[in-house]
């Protein structure tokens, strides 16, 4: 991965000056000085003006902005202006339009209406990106290369008939002959066998329950087709400007699955990645931090670019929340803290019209004399008084092992309950982990593992022979393991490993399951240690693993319910249950005093450190003041850290610590 372009730490943020005359761009120069804002992103949503017809463009007011933000000083990210094609273009090729599986059309009115495999929307799209490239390439201003936005943001699957065309050449590839296509999706139950990729349709709206693997090869050629465009427009962009790096914002988040990222980023020069609090989640900082790591392990440890976020509410929630005062500069710094070398927002100034009149902006509709506005002068303040953070690496002991195929497998129907989510079974695992102070690499399952002290390997239903084989050698080394319920049941192909349950890891893990009792919604069970869970119970024995706690109540009395092996030098451990927050704070506890992962002292709930490069991150969202130990320089203060550092309530530090 590149280093990011922008120095320091930098502030960033969507620009849409085209949303305003002429009179304004100075004064948003100006402003956007005053706030220490290092680069914006240029002409994310311009294509209607940039290209007014199909053989007419108009650069003269984008050379004139170019020229004002390079004269103020403010790098740019400039964006490639095909994220929302123009309405001359989709009503001359309304076949560009995608279309969802019950075959409605999604009309132009709004954006990302196209279809990534449609040739007339890619044609007309680098012809865009070309004459971009062309024009100011090598103009002084122009940093990096944004394609597109948000690939896949409204629309991650297309249904359309170009796209079932491209799905079947994705399937060819994949298979060579129609016979291991059958083979792979198990066609031989309803009667469902092929006789010629020519017979294979997208996953349309089915009567009953559709071939669950069929689904996840569409899942994984729709990520596939999205990637496949942008490296188009990337491709375009290196041969006509190879020293300008290129990326997209990535959508890293619990809501949006669709693109399995770990795919995506050996095509970027660096990562970058959009985030959102989610108010409707009940821990919304947990996933924050939780999707920061994630990013890093997408970007494999190296620093990342936050592209966007709000400094305040959005505005496509059922209720918008806004933040209180000191939030935005305790989120910023949560991302800086898990790897983040800028800090963007959308938007620059609040459209007065249009869908998102109501989303918050650095500049919000009250202008530069707002609460709003000194906030993000004080974010910028601190983001310099950090730069020296920039480029270094989050030390972490523990690896959570994440897949983007387990997420679109685990969470298909049909399952033995829908009530399964698999991200909120990683997420529990992570906030344990988080709030004990201890740092979590979020990787994927086939990652060199050599270097953590503890893997947690939560809900992995989909699970490789690699990734089998790599657990069994990373325990065996001395690696300490988790896996809990639901993991290793099939193949990449969504097939069951038989023998009993969990197929994948059952030998290493020294336990087999012979049935599954998931628990309906409310019921609880308890477990002899006192523990308490719910949702998920196995019909489980231990035929080579310790017993550490049973059921004592539910279906399954005097059931193993949580076991532990010993094997070679390390311990893999089994939880077949869903604990509840206290409960797995406990087990967390345990696993990683055993393991022995570091666990920065002055966490709790509310409370979060994070250790990046020698600097010591402690951001306190509780209702308290607290006091932390540290020795050194508090960068965001300039004092001097003696001994503990003094954090007041919904406050930060960033501590230059001292060796020891
Ligand atoms: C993002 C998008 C931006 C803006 C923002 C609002 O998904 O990339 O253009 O719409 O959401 O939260």
């Amino acid at each position: 991965m590149a280093l990011l372009p922008f120095d320091g730490i930098s502030l960033g943020c969507d620009y849409n000056p085209e949303q305003w005359p002429p009179s304004v761009w100075r004064e948003d120069v100006e402003l956007m000085r005053e706030a220490g804002v290092g680069f914006v992103t240029l002409g994310v949503f311009s294509w209607a003006l940039l290209q007014p017809g199909p053989d007419r463009y108009d650069f003269g007011w984008f050379d004139e902005v170019l020229g004002l933000l390079h004269d103020g000083g403010i790098a740019v990210d400039m964006a490639t202006a095909t994220a929302a094609p123009p309405p001359w273009l989709t009503h001359a090729h309304p076949e560009m339009l995608p279309v969802d599986a019950e075959g409605r059309t999604l009309w132009p009115g709004s954006r990302q209406s196209w279809c990534p495999s449609s040739p007339v929307f890619r044609d007309h799209a680098l012809r865009l990106v070309e004459q971009l490239a062309n024009r100011y390439g090598s103009h002084p201003a122009v940093r990096l290369w944004h394609v597109s936005n948000e690939l896949g943001c409204h629309i991650g699957k297309y249904w359309c008939d170009v796209s079932a065309a491209a799905f079947r050449r994705w399937l060819a590839d994949r298979y060579g002959t129609v016979d291991a296509l059958n083979d792979a999706w198990g066609t031989a139950f309803w009667s469902q066998h092929y006789s010629s990729f020519d017979e294979v349709l997208p996953p349309r709206i089915t009567p009953a329950v559709p071939n669950p693997t069929h689904e996840l090869d569409f899942a994984r050629f729709s990520s596939d087709a999205l990637l496949d465009y942008y490296r188009a427009e990337r491709d375009v962009l290196r041969r006509l400007t190879p020293d300008v790096p290129v990326t997209t914002n990535l959508m890293v988040s619990s809501h949006q699955s669709e693109q399995d990222y770990f795919r995506w980023a050996p095509e970027l020069d660096l990562i970058a990645q959009d985030h959102y609090l989610d108010a409707r989640l009940a821990h919304p900082r947990a996933e924050q931090a939780f999707t920061d790591d994630l990013t890093r392990g997408v970007a494999g440890g190296a620093a990342w670019l936050l592209m966007e976020s709000a400094t305040s509410a959005v505005n496509w929630q059922p209720v918008n929340v806004a933040k209180r005062p000191g939030e935005l500069l305790v989120d910023s710094l949560r991302h800086v803290a898990r790897g983040a070398d800028g800090v963007a927002f959308f938007q620059w100034r609040a459209s007065r019209a249009g869908g998102e009149k109501f989303h918050s902006a650095l500049v919000p509709h009250a202008g530069r004399d707002s609460q709003r506005f000194r906030e993000v002068v004080g974010l910028g303040d601190a983001l310099r008084r950090i730069g020296e953070v920039a480029g270094s690496r989050v030390k972490a002991d523990v690896a959570l092992l994440f897949d983007w195929n387990s997420w679109w497998a685990c969470d298909l129907g049909s399952h033995p309950t829908g009530e399964l989510r698999y991200v909120d079974a990683v997420h529990r695992w992570h906030r344990a982990v988080t709030e004990l102070g201890a740092t979590a690499d979020v990787v994927h399952p086939e990652s060199d593992l050599a270097g953590y002290r503890l893997v947690i390997v939560p809900t992995l239903y989909l699970a490789s022979d690699a990734t089998a084989a790599a657990l069994d050698a990373y325990v065996r080394a001395g690696g300490q393991m988790l896996v809990t319920y639901f993991s290793g049941i099939v193949d990449e192909r969504d097939h069951i490993r038989l023998g009993g349950y969990p197929g994948a890891f059952r030998e290493l893990l020294g336990v087999r399951a012979e049935e599954f009792a998931p628990l309906p919604p409310g019921q609880t069970v308890a477990l002899d240690d006192g523990s308490t869970a719910d949702l998920w119970t196995e019909v489980l024995t231990a035929p080579d693993a310790e017993v550490v706690a049973r059921y004592t109540d539910g279906p399954l009395p005097g059931t193993p319910a949580l076991t532990r092996r010993a094997v070679g030098e390390g311990v893999a451990w089994y939880l077949a249950t869903r604990l509840d927050d206290a409960a797995t704070a406990a087990l967390a506890d345990r696993l990683t005093r055993d393991a022995g992962v570091t666990r920065l002292a002055g966490a709790q709930p509310g409370v979060e450190l994070v250790r990046r490069g020698h600097h010591l991150f402690v951001l306190n969202r509780s209702h308290d003041p607290v006091k932390v130990p540290a020795r050194g320089l508090d960068l965001l203060t300039g004092e001097r850290v003696g001994g503990t550092v003094d954090v007041p309530a919904g406050g930060a530090a960033v501590v230059r610590e001292e060796e020891t």
